[in-house]
């Protein structure tokens, strides 16, 4: 696992700009080639046994050879894998690309619609929303993947210093984090609120699989409505821990209330002794030579959903206005991504 000091220094990234044609063409390509084949689980299969047999591969998946074989031959040629016959091996740099996979599925996946779209939606012909939609399963499976390979020790970290009896998620999708972290801490409670139902019915299925019935409980709810309409979710103002991961900009899109927004969570929360607050940041421009992974496509799909995102200097002046004290900032995992550990002032 990468140490924390030195994340912030890969945040630089390694992909020198300008991009030639040839990178940027490519790169297009070999993302697709990359999201297909861990849709067709052959990067799973890489990693439980080593190699993969590519004809063994398709018969066991009712796969077509010459489709997959031409998927393994373009991420041969990007350097991913070393093919010997007709058995795949990663190489190393596709072993590194299989730890960021997550990102691959959360933009090809998830967002592929509205970038193809941007033309569209600059013309005023399309809106996000409207008639041009993400794919919300492929965007929270792109999460997840991001979250167990790059995320998860650094939470763990935190939450090992915190006492709690009650934790709640606040844009918690599928309740996985919630669930996690309170069968991994006996005699705790948990709560995992979101907007989307059918996040919430998956929830109760994570719920399930963990053994937590009665113990996490998933509710559908808009927390812009707790925060803003006294709407109430039992045993939610118990909470001794808050936390939200990739949803506090959702909360703050609305210019009339987003200063509002940390105080209202603070008397929505009166328990609570420490908010997590994890959110990807605005990559500052120093006029770089090089780009990360993720940045330019967190920034443009929300420019294109017309969703404002912030610096991580907007965010702590926003805590600092608000009434939370910053305990930190850790580094998490993403490129400029940050959990902002705070506590009410
Ligand atoms: C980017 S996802 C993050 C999900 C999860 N926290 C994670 O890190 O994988 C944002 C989540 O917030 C939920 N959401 C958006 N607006 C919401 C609102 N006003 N109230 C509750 N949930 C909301 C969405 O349904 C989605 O599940």
């Amino acid at each position: 696992m990468t140490p924390v000091h030195t994340l912030t220094e890969q945040w630089q990234g390694e992909a020198p700009t300008p991009l030639n044609p040839d990178t940027a063409f490519n790169g297009f390509i070999c993302a697709h080639v990359l999201h297909a084949l861990e849709r067709l689980g052959f990067f799973r299969r890489l990693q439980d046994d080593g190699s993969v047999d590519v004809a063994a591969f398709c018969r066991e998946n009712d796969l077509d050879p010459a489709v997959v074989r031409s998927l393994v031959s373009g991420a041969e040629s990007f350097g991913y894998l070393h093919v010997r016959g007709d058995r795949a091996e990663a190489t190393r740099s596709g072993e590194d690309v299989r730890q960021a996979i997550g990102f691959f599925t959360w933009g090809v996946g998830g967002y592929h619609d509205i970038f193809a779209n941007a033309a569209s939606i600059a013309r005023g012909d399309r809106r996000f929303g409207v008639d041009l939609h993400r794919d919300e399963g492929m965007v929270a499976l792109g999460s997840a993947q991001a979250d167990s390979a790059l995320m998860r020790h650094l939470l763990d970290q935190e939450i090992a210093r915190l006492d709690f009896t009650t934790l709640v998620d606040l844009g918690a999708g599928v309740s996985e984090r919630v669930s996690r972290l309170v069968k991994a801490r006996p005699g705790s409670r948990g709560i995992g609120i979101d907007i989307s139902k059918s996040a919430t019915e998956l929830g109760a299925e994570t719920v399930e699989r963990y053994g937590l019935r009665g113990t996490v409980e998933p509710v559908c709810a808009d927390v812009l409505d707790i925060l803003f309409n006294d709407h109430r979710v039992e045993g939610a103002d118990q909470a001794d821990v808050v936390m939200s991961f990739m949803f506090l900009h959702d909360l703050l899109v609305d210019p009339q209330r987003r200063d509002q927004v940390i105080p209202r969570l603070r008397a929505a929360f009166p328990k609570a002794n420490t908010f997590l607050l994890g959110d990807t940041t605005v990559r500052p421009r120093n006029g770089d030579s090089t780009l990360p992974i993720f940045s330019s496509g967190f920034e443009l799909a929300h420019a294109l959903m017309g969703v404002p995102i912030y610096s991580r200097e907007q965010y702590e002046e926003l805590f600092d206005r608000g009434g939370m004290r910053l305990r930190n900032a850790v580094p998490f995992g993403a490129p400029h991504t940050y959990l902002f550990v705070l506590e009410a002032a």
